[in-house]
């Protein structure tokens, strides 16, 4: 069953050759008597012309050709008659004249058409195999490819070594929760799988192995978002003898080489550095998309001592006011207006103050607690013009930050709805943010807990305040974000097992049996001779998302869950059988019999 040639490669140089090709019948147009079929693989489309003047036995046969039939057609290459040549086709200049042809097996019609847009997304993953015929889906899985073995030669070429690390494990802390994994042979003991390969990569740096890389399957049972899957993979790096300098370099290297060999675009180095916060006072995230403005502003000051008691009490209470201009949005409708509100009130803020510019008069529920001084202070912050929207946020810091770096994100959505703000995918604005505090409150805990993980290393002039005034102390965390997602993040880690352990007892103020039984063997590895050690993660599918211009994680995945955590083609997460379960030791209340 041999094809000479794929349905990518024929050009005007193989005029008047035979080949045989082999493919997919995409399309099927019956002009008179004569018989025009797109044959797909997942090269490209070469159309076939079957004319009963020439071949009267193999047309007549191409009558039944349908959608996704295989065959294999036999013939003769010839330029398209002038008028037919068709540009957009990589093949567009010829046409093979089919003078024998075989199905090499019929199909089922098929449940949408491979060559719309638009097309329901579990109706695709259900039939994740057609799908996949799509020439979108064969150039995602192509340049997935190509990306990994550029990674791959990169990372040797730096001396890397790529070595594997267990999927049974135990629970890690990374934050997220974890899929356990009931163990047969050990009753009422569950593996968990691995969040990533944290652990063990710095295990291996005990170990000697000095840079240890892994292209690694992370699993974290999270809540599902376009840019989130329950099993994801990431680029896995740690090295030993080094700080955060080198990681910055490598890691630029990495990306230029990758956007270089799959996009041909050549990257500027090196990439800025942000402080975390700058990106929070400016705009209200740790991971900023910079190619538009709608910067915050800090209005503290102007309201502390004002007659509108919400903004002048979140000020007493050590709070802030932040506000920004969505310039040109006063435009936006009263339901637009409740959404960002509820969006703000979803977020923790207790409401979403907003002044609209029309017709020279500041249209706003509270403009009338304004001062003349206080308007003033505004229009000179804000640069204040008809037309524009005023958002406020007044609360901590950190809420009033978070709060207003959302509504910007919507509000830009608006603005590019109306024509009126540009968000360029050729524009990458890749940037390091830098200087996270090492400890975070968090409103669930009544300790504060680690902003990354508990392995990353403070920075060492701040070490002196982790007993008096923890929250100022920075880590030594960096995060890659491009375009406002956050692509890898990493830290140079606690090489010392006493201020590991110190870390855990004493700041996090984790109990000494839970530290002993989830990190004894971290905090003891450290103390035979840990080198000073440090690496990052960088998240694959959504680096693959971003190079090829996808909205979601999932189109550059070959079978990726639903939002839902399911893979509606295979139908899991299913059910188990009483048996299965009683083997695993598991009993269960709600599932009869177990
Ligand atoms: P972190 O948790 O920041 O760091 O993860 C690193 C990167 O992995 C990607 N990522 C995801 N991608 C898809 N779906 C998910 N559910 C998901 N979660 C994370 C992101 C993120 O930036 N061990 C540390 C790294 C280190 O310190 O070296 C870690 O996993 O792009
Ligand atoms: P109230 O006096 O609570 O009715 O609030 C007056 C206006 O201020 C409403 O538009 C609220 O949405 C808004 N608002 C209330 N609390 C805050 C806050 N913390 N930050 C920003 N706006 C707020």
């Amino acid at each position: 069953m041999k094809r000479t040639h794929s349905c990518g490669g024929l050009r005007l140089a193989q005029a008047g050759h035979e080949v045989h090709l082999a493919g997919w019948v995409s399309g099927r147009r019956d002009h008179g008597g004569v018989i025009f079929i797109d044959l797909r693989d997942r090269e490209g489309v070469t159309q076939v012309v079957f004319n009963p003047a020439l071949a009267p036995e193999v047309s007549a046969l191409a009558h039944g050709l349908r959608s996704e039939f295989v065959v294999q057609v036999t013939g003769k290459v010839s330029p398209r008659p002038e008028g037919t040549k068709n540009a957009t086709l990589t093949t567009g200049e010829i046409e093979v004249l089919a003078s024998g042809m075989q199905v090499l097996n019929p199909s089922e019609t098929p449940p949408f058409p491979l060559d719309e847009e638009g097309v329901n997304e579990d109706l695709r993953l259900r039939y994740r195999y057609l799908d996949l015929r799509r020439p979108a889906m064969a150039e995602a899985l192509r340049a997935r490819h190509r990306a990994a073995l550029a990674i791959r030669h990169y990372m040797d070429q730096k001396g890397f070594y790529e070595i594997e690390t267990p999927v049974l494990f135990k629970s890690t802390p990374e934050g997220a929760r974890e899929y356990l994994v009931p163990s047969r042979l050990n009753p009422g003991k569950f593996y968990a799988l691995p969040q990533s390969p944290q652990q063990f990569k710095q295990l291996l740096m005990v170990g000697g192995t000095e840079k240890y890389f892994q292209i690694a399957r992370c699993f974290r049972d999270e809540d599902l978002r376009a840019d989130r899957q329950p099993e994801f993979t990431q680029i896995d790096i740690e090295m030993s003898f080094i700080g955060r300098e080198d990681i910055y370099a490598l890691i630029e290297g990495l990306v230029q080489r990758v956007w270089k060999e799959v996009k041909g675009v050549e990257i500027a180095l090196p990439f800025p550095r942000v402080t975390y916060r700058e990106a929070m006072e400016t705009y209200g995230t740790d991971k900023p998309d910079r190619r538009y403005g709608l910067k915050l502003a800090d209005l503290t000051e102007v309201f502390r001592n004002s007659s509108f008691k919400v903004f002048q009490s979140a000020v007493v209470a050590g709070g802030v006011v932040k506000a920004f201009n969505a310039k040109g949005l006063a435009v936006i409708t009263t339901g637009q207006i409740e959404d960002l509100t509820n969006l703000a009130k979803s977020h923790g803020a207790k409401g979403l103050a907003w002044i609209k510019v029309e017709n020279g008069e500041w249209k706003s529920p509270i403009v009338k607690f304004f001062s003349d001084a206080e308007k003033k202070a505004l229009t000179d912050k804000l640069g204040v013009e008809e037309g524009d929207l005023i958002l406020f946020g007044a609360d901590q810091w950190v809420a009033a930050c978070e709060v207003l770096g959302l509504v910007r994100i919507r509000c830009a959505d608006y603005l590019e709805k109306l024509g009126k703000l540009k968000k360029d995918p050729a524009q990458l604005d890749f940037h390091w943010v830098v200087d996270f505090p090492l400890l975070r409150k968090d409103p669930e805990h009544p300790n504060m807990v680690a902003s990354h993980h508990p392995f990353t290393a403070p920075v060492e002039e701040d070490l002196p305040l982790l007993e008096s005034q923890p929250e100022k102390v920075r880590g030594q965390h960096y995060d890659l974000v491009l375009n406002g997602v956050e692509l890898g993040g990493g830290s140079i880690r606690i090489h010392q097992g006493k201020l590991q352990d110190k870390i855990f007892r004493e700041i996090l103020k984790l109990p000494g049996d839970i530290v002993q039984s989830r990190f004894g063997y971290m905090v003891e590895a450290l103390q035979f001779g840990a080198p000073p050690h440090g690496g990052i993660a960088l998240g694959f599918d959504r680096l693959m998302a971003l190079l090829l211009g996808h909205e979601s994680i999932r189109d550059v995945i070959a079978f990726p869950k639903n939002a839902r955590g399911q893979d509606v083609m295979s139908g899991s997460p299913a059910e188990a059988t009483t048996r299965q379960l009683k083997e695993i030791h598991i009993k269960s209340e709600t599932i009869p019999g177990a």
